[in-house]
């Protein structure tokens, strides 16, 4: 049965229906878009997802309690847990068992950046983009702990070209070309309210990334697993491309992960307020997972503890740490398990039976995702520690407001403010101009004091301040 007669017999027909009018190219491509769909899948997703109710797996929101998490002590200089922590993450930076990996196969919509999103320029005073300041920081730590510490970027169809021909231009931004593997996520059809896969023009499917949980499957497609165990890399050290502040190469953070025996460790922050757009860390019948916040009803979001804090306090910031064979094995041939697929409502352009695209104001149609940490119920012993907002989160999402580019870059003055601070360094209250380090010159307050103290600068208050 060739592509065509087999979506017609699965009640997909609409999928073809302009195939006496495409050419050979539009019908070679119709085919090679058939082919990546799987059709017993995609039954089962419309039954679940798009028949049969909101579809979404559904939580029972009364048994639903928070999830423990790590605190940060007074003193983490002086804390014998986290001093542990630091160096067993120490040893195995040191000992090339880690990978940085960034997910950024994401469309950037609601940021109206047309571009990879790693493209866009975040920094105060040279205006690094992302990729570049994820770099430097890996460079650094590669330099630090005498490491290779390779770095895995998922893209997706949308921005591959863009993004490889981004680093190429930039000569990976000084990082040796073996040491940086780009691979594609994988894609999903979109459906309308019956199930019927959309057509986006005559000759082509309306396909959409898969979600940052596809990155499991992609791993694994693209070789990126097997070469990983090739070069002796056990831990993934894992971060959203929208994040600048994140820290690539946490010792604490790999070591509390190695120290507990967890296989899928992740940060948290305290929620700044009820509704922030964080997942949530929580507990079900004893299986730890993230109820993302649009799932989250609202009165658990204002429920508070006898002290005043939020109950469910422990966002997400997507930032975690997990073992390569943990994460190869979900997605192994035998593996019993997988991770669901999420509905989103979308708006989707779509061919009119007279052959015409056509918009739509209103959602029309649903696509499938899947979430990186719907991989925590699987996992064994899945830990949670704090970190704070200025050492690792402040994402550029929205063009304005909150998390946005004029947030993300105060955030940043803010804390190297805290390190000239630390380091001795007397910037003057009303200096109300950029300050920038680069992660070359130093990427912790620690690294900060001890580099300033070997190699000081002269500081020119009268402008904007670049430590490089
Ligand atoms: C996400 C998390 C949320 C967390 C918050 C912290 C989800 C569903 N929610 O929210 O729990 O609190 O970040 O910042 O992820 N991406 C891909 N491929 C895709 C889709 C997304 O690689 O198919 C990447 C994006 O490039 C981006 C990241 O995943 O790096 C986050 O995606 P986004 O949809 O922006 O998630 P948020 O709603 O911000």
């Amino acid at each position: 049965m060739d592509k065509k007669e087999l979506f017609e017999s699965r009640g997909q027909k609409q999928v073809f229906r302009f195939w006496g009018e495409l050419s050979e190219e539009e019908r070679a491509n119709l085919n090679s878009q058939a082919a990546e769909i799987d059709l017993e899948e995609l039954d089962k997703l419309v039954a679940t997802l798009v028949k049969g109710g909101s579809g979404q797996a559904s939580v029972d929101f009364s048994a639903l309690e928070p999830a423990p998490y790590i605190s940060i002590p007074e003193n983490v200089d002086t804390d014998p847990d986290w001093q542990e922590a630091k160096r067993l993450g120490e040893e195995a930076l040191e000992s090339g068992k880690v990978a940085a990996f960034t997910v950024a196969g994401g469309q950037g919509t609601r940021l109206g950046y047309d571009g990879p999103k790693g493209t866009y320029p975040v920094t105060p005073v040279k205006q690094k983009t992302l990729f570049q300041v994820f770099a430097e920081k890996i460079q650094a730590a590669r330099v630090r702990y005498g490491c290779k510490l390779p770095w895995f970027i998922m893209t997706s169809d949308v921005n591959h070209a863009a993004t490889v021909a981004f680093f190429e231009e930039n000569k990976n931004f000084g990082l040796a070309e073996d040491s940086v593997v780009f691979f594609r996520q994988g894609r999903m059809p979109a459906v309308d309210h019956d199930g019927k896969i959309i057509l986006e023009s005559k000759g082509s499917i309306a396909m959409s990334p898969d979600g940052h949980g596809g990155a499991l499957r992609a791993l694994d497609r693209s070789g990126s697993f097997q070469a990983m165990e090739d070069d002796g890399i056990e831990i993934l050290s894992y971060f959203q491309v929208d994040n600048p502040l994140v820290q690539p190469a946490d010792p604490y953070f790999i070591g509390f992960h190695l120290k507990s025996g967890s296989t899928l460790s992740s940060k948290m922050l305290p929620k700044a307020y009820e509704k922030e757009k964080l997942g949530h860390f929580c507990v079900l019948n004893g299986v730890s997972q993230v109820v993302e916040y649009s799932d989250m009803p609202d009165e658990l979001c204002a429920l508070r503890d006898p002290d005043g804090q939020l109950s469910f306090r422990a966002g997400s910031i997507a930032i975690h740490v997990i073992d390569v064979k943990f994460a190869r094995s979900l997605v192994a041939p035998e593996s019993t398990v997988s991770l669901p697929f999420h509905r989103a409502d979308k708006k989707i352009p779509f061919v009119n039976e007279a052959g015409e695209v056509q918009k739509t104001d209103t959602p029309n149609g649903v696509k499938f995702e899947m979430f990186v940490f719907d991989s925590i119920p699987f996992a064994s012993n899945p830990i949670v520690i704090e970190t704070t907002r200025l050492n690792d989160f402040s994402p550029v999402k929205n063009a304005e407001g909150t998390d946005s580019p004029e947030t993300c870059k105060a955030d940043q003055i803010k804390l190297f403010r805290e390190w000239f601070t630390a380091a001795g360094i007397e910037i003057p209250s009303d200096y109300d101009k950029a300050i920038e380090v680069s992660a070359l010159f130093a990427y912790t307050e620690d690294a900060f004091v001890e580099a300033w103290s070997k190699k000081p600068q002269e500081l020119d208050f009268s402008s904007e301040i670049y430590v490089g």
